[in-house]
């Protein structure tokens, strides 16, 4: 068996927005847990950048706070934890008017170490003035990979500008556009699932499978985001990205070789056989209302009045071969009944029924791929009711947990962002979004958006429902039906 953590080579990671959000709430913890599983080398350094007027310590203290809310384990073990704080640097980096990248640059001209990676964990709309700034600098020297987060644009043509900004300052190959879904455990089990085993492959196309749903429904409301929020909704916030790289792992052809453009062709290829969706048909909006369980939307982003959609459901048609006729249902939305992101592969019934009616129903099988929570997959199918009572079916499933696994061999399940920060040091684009994806999936989503803003605005749910009746319209026209947000 190979190493759990093989140790990254030394490297320098840039971290612009060093005191906002992102770099406290996923990016230090991140780190931290990948430190102190031992795959960060002596010699690496953390530099963080931001409008703050802070030194190392400040920076330091900030830091340690972030991974008291956001890394447990640093509180376990305060020695791995200091040694962390000890790599990170702070200098003071002002985007606007570009003061402080010099002194940044000064000290990564300091020898001692190889590969260089800058973080843009600030708002899109800085990225391209950001990078130009790293570039003049020479912080974004010739060799080093810029790692950028999603919305990557917030339509086609912004998307198209955005590559050509980025482009103009990095190679792709050297420019990682983040989707941390991704780096989701299970996302990469479904991977290992379909071309790892050769069981699904012959099952999995439109002869076999009815219909998919993915589904990735939240809890929380807008948390604090309604200035971002409102501008993007839940179709550039969710659906663009997140939902559409499920559809495409879950669509795709085999690629040749688990290798970073092998699998993104693939992806690709999928986006561009979405057959355009009908924006009357094939789509619902909802927008979540105040209700028992809990203030509305307007009253969540501190608004008076908006018609950003918090849910989204959609029918996709993959036109090619192998999806003929099994439509992919999507369906996303915020302040709903339960936290659950998962994928079902909902199989066609069996060709004959042989059992009586007396049996009891005999549902078709379907496959259960959760990302989250309880992260594993599960195969639904129907089994004869052990003991006595005739023949009676009743379901059962086969499970593969895989927290389970990983708690047996004293581990917790990683945060998509350790795999992913590790995987730009290692210089693996595998799991992040090629320019021509990003731009495949703006151009399925571009036309939906469009029709949205000359009709009604999206239906009021409840907080704490499953979402609007439209999305039960949606599915319930085809004689389908959803699977249900546990709450
Ligand atoms: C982000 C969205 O990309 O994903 C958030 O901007 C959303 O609105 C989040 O809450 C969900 O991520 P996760 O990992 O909690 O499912």
């Amino acid at each position: 068996m190979t190493a759990r953590t093989i140790q990254t080579a030394v490297f320098d990671l840039v971290v612009v927005g060093a005191t906002g959000d992102l770099a406290r709430r996923k990016l230090l913890p991140a780190l931290f847990q990948r430190d102190r599983a031992g795959q960060i080398p002596e010699g690496a350094r953390i530099l963080g950048a931001a409008r703050a007027d802070l030194d190392d310590g400040a920076w330091r203290a900030q830091a340690a706070e972030a991974l008291q809310a956001w890394a447990p384990d640093a509180a376990r073990d305060p020695e791995a934890a200091a040694r962390f704080l000890g790599r990170l640097t702070y200098r003071q980096v002002d985007l606007e008017s570009g003061a402080g990248w010099d002194a940044l640059a000064a000290l990564l001209r300091q020898p001692g170490s190889q590969a260089r990676a800058v973080y843009l964990a600030v708002a899109p709309h800085l990225y391209a003035d950001a990078a130009r700034q790293a570039a003049e600098a020479g912080v974004l020297s010739p060799g080093a990979r810029l790692v950028v987060e999603k919305p990557f644009g917030s339509d086609l043509a912004g998307a198209r500008a955005l590559n050509a900004e980025l482009l103009a300052r990095v190679e792709e190959r050297r420019l990682y556009r983040i989707d941390h879904y991704l780096g989701k455990e299970t996302v990469q089990n479904l991977m290992a699932l379909r071309f790892a085993n050769a069981l699904f492959e012959p099952v999995w196309n439109a002869r076999h499978i009815d219909h998919v749903q993915i589904t990735v429904a939240e809890s929380v409301g807008v948390e604090g985001r309604g200035g971002y929020y409102d501008r993007a909704g839940a179709m550039r916030d969710m659906v663009q990205n997140h939902l559409l790289q499920l559809l495409c792992l879950t669509a795709m052809e085999p690629p040749y070789r688990f290798e970073a453009d092998a699998v993104r062709d693939e992806k690709l290829k999928v986006l561009r056989a979405l057959r355009p969706a009908d924006p009357e048909a094939d789509a619902a909006r909802g927008q979540y209302a105040a209700g028992p369980a809990g203030p509305g939307y307007l009253e969540d982003a501190a608004l008076d009045a908006s018609s950003t959609a918090t849910f989204v459901a959609l029918r996709a048609h993959v036109d090619n071969w192998r999806w003929n006729g099994t439509p992919f249902y999507l369906r996303t939305g915020k302040r709903l009944r339960g936290r659950l992101s998962e994928i079902v592969v909902q199989f066609r019934e069996a060709p004959h029924a042989i059992f009586p009616a007396a049996a009891g129903p005999q549902r078709p099988d379907a496959l259960r791929i959760r990302l989250q929570p309880d992260e594993g997959i599960r195969l639904e199918m129907t089994i004869k009711d052990p003991g006595p009572g005739g023949m009676r079916l009743a379901p059962a499933s086969l499970d593969m947990t895989f927290a389970d696994r990983l708690e047996a061999q004293g581990l917790g399940m990683p945060d998509a962002y350790e795999r992913l920060m590790m995987d730009v040091i290692r210089g693996d684009q595998t799991l992040f979004m090629r320019g021509d994806e990003v731009e495949a999936a703006w151009a399925w989503v571009d036309p939906i958006l469009a029709a949205w803003e000359d009709m009604e605005p999206p239906e009021p749910y409840d907080v704490g429902s499953s979402g609007p009746e439209g999305a039960l319209r949606l599915i319930h026209a085809d004689g389908r039906r959803w699977r249900e947000i546990a709450a």
